[in-house]
């Protein structure tokens, strides 16, 4: 049969692709430690509590309000694969710059994600902007 060797092929892509991610890069232990109790191991969420990262189409859409989101929480309405959140999220004031961005490029790359990575100098720009306003809050 055609297919088989496609379909072989398929299979020891995915094995190898799920193996390499299998997952002890930065990202995916900061992930674990920070982020997984809410958004789950793969990025699944919880009900309407927390919202999904998966597939999520906020994650794609809003590369720029990541960095923000993650080093200073948020606690506004948000739509989410068009379902509206509104439990608030703590931010992640112990997190580097290094390891925000880390982070971004983890989460927009995992559990089927492909979205792509953020430079690093655009989420240090973002990072400098919503500094907390008084300065003295550093
Ligand atoms: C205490 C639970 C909790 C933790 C821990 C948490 N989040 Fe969230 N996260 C939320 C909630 C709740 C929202 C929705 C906030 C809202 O609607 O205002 C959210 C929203 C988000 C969003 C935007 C919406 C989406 O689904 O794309 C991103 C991105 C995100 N979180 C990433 C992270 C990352 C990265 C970490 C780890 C540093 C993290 N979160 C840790 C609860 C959490």
């Amino acid at each position: 049969m055609f297919a088989w060797p496609i379909l072989l092929a398929g299979l020891i892509f995915l094995i190898y692709q799920f193996g390499a991610k299998g997952d002890n890069s930065a990202g995916a232990k900061i992930y674990k430690s920070h982020c997984a109790n809410c958004h789950g191991d793969s990025g699944e969420g919880l009900r309407s509590l927390y919202p999904p990262l998966a597939g999520a189409d906020y994650l794609k859409d809003h590369e720029a309000d990541l960095a923000c989101i993650i080093r200073n929480g948020v606690d506004v309405d948000l739509i989410i694969n068009g379902k509206t959140y509104n439990q608030p999220m703590p931010g992640n004031q112990l997190l580097s710059d290094q390891e925000i961005a880390i982070l971004i490029d983890h989460i927009r790359n995992s559990w089927g994600n492909d979205y792509g990575n953020v430079p690093f100098s655009k989420v240090k720009n973002a990072l400098d902007l919503c500094a907390p306003t008084s300065k003295s809050g550093k």
